[in-house]
């Protein structure tokens, strides 16, 4: 059975027999023997509804194998994962989001969904969760792609893939995602209305899209475009004001159909932890003042809004 399309099969279809299909990476070798030593677990239990946990029985020298080999795929940035008595605290919680997105209450039982920027595929896992049908996540990044791998060795889910692939390098002509989520890449854009444009060309008619983005203070005209780095992070290019994006947005076919409200990011969300020991949210703000970032901007606050296209362009 093709996964979402013969189209999109076609596309997943180097994956599929060879891991990491052509990709070129010198940690590829290490990889492939990390996921090949995981040890397989019999009679287990997976949750997908109030987190990303599984559990079975195992051996003690199970644990401590799944822990070692696990680490060795650091940094972990999304999760957690609970794998038994193994559990992933990655740096951020994303639970706390996707707790964001579960206020908006929409309905994702048996929809075909598109993640675009996945990460590790968290998010993903939490959406078949929530009854998706199937889930495509796309994620360039080859180390979030080789979490996802050995995540899914444990879930064992058949429902959720995940193409290395940016956006913008996949050329598909239909429309086949009934609902399609883009989280934390639009300030990354240099072209965030193209971002847009491109994520709408994959939606199904009456299908909704997923933005979750950060806002900046209403003191900006439209976006503020930092000089170089905001909050710590390279490649931001423009962070919108809520008016600036609702513009965006229009002035790209689409509207808004639901918005939450602007929450800031706290060292309780996005901190070091073991399993990713580098620089984190403390580093990215004023240490006496959190709503201030290094830079002198204001701080972080993300929110969601659901998008559909606008009726006039249908
Ligand atoms: C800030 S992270 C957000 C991850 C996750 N969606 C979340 O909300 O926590 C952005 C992710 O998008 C991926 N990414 C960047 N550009 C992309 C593109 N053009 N197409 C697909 N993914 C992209 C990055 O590799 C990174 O994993």
């Amino acid at each position: 059975m093709d996964f979402i399309s013969p189209v999109w099969q076609k596309l997943l279809d180097p994956y599929t027999n060879k891991i990491f299909g052509d990709k070129k990476d010198k940690r590829i070798k290490l990889w492939q023997k990390i996921l090949s030593e995981l040890p397989d677990l019999k009679d287990k239990t997976v949750d997908l509804k109030s987190g990303v946990k599984i559990n079975s029985n195992w051996e003690s020298k199970d644990l401590t194998q799944t822990e070692d080999l696990l680490l060795k795929l650091l940094p972990w940035r999304k999760g957690p994962f609970s794998i038994n008595e193994v559990f992933i605290d990655s740096e951020w919680k994303s639970n706390l989001k996707w707790d964001r997105f579960l206020k908006i209450n929409l309905d994702l039982a048996n929809k075909t969904i598109l993640d675009v920027g996945s990460g590790n595929g968290y998010y993903g896992f939490r959406m078949l969760g929530l009854g998706a049908k199937e889930v495509l996540c796309l994620e360039p990044n080859l180390n979030h792609f080789v979490q996802f791998k050995a995540i899914n060795h444990f879930v064992g889910s058949k429902k959720i893939r995940m193409l290395p692939e940016r956006l913008e390098s996949i050329q598909v002509d239909a429309s086949y995602f009934e609902i399609i989520f883009s989280m934390g890449l639009l300030y990354h854009q240099r072209d965030p209305g193209q971002h847009l444009r491109l994520l709408a060309s994959h939606l199904k008619e009456g299908g909704n899209i997923i933005i979750e983005t950060i806002v900046t203070s209403k003191d900006y005209e439209d976006s503020l475009v930092p000089k170089k780095r905001y909050a710590n992070m390279p490649n931001v290019r423009f962070v919108h004001t809520e008016k600036g994006l609702e513009r965006l947005i229009l002035d790209n076919g689409l509207e808004i159909v639901y918005s939450t409200d602007p929450v800031m990011t706290s060292i309780f969300e996005q901190r070091t932890t073991d399993w990713m020991p580098f620089k984190s949210f403390e580093s990215a703000v004023l240490k006496g003042n959190p709503e201030i970032t290094v830079e002198g901007y204001a701080a972080p606050s993300r929110k969601f809004v659901v998008l559909k296209i606008q009726n006039s362009r249908l």
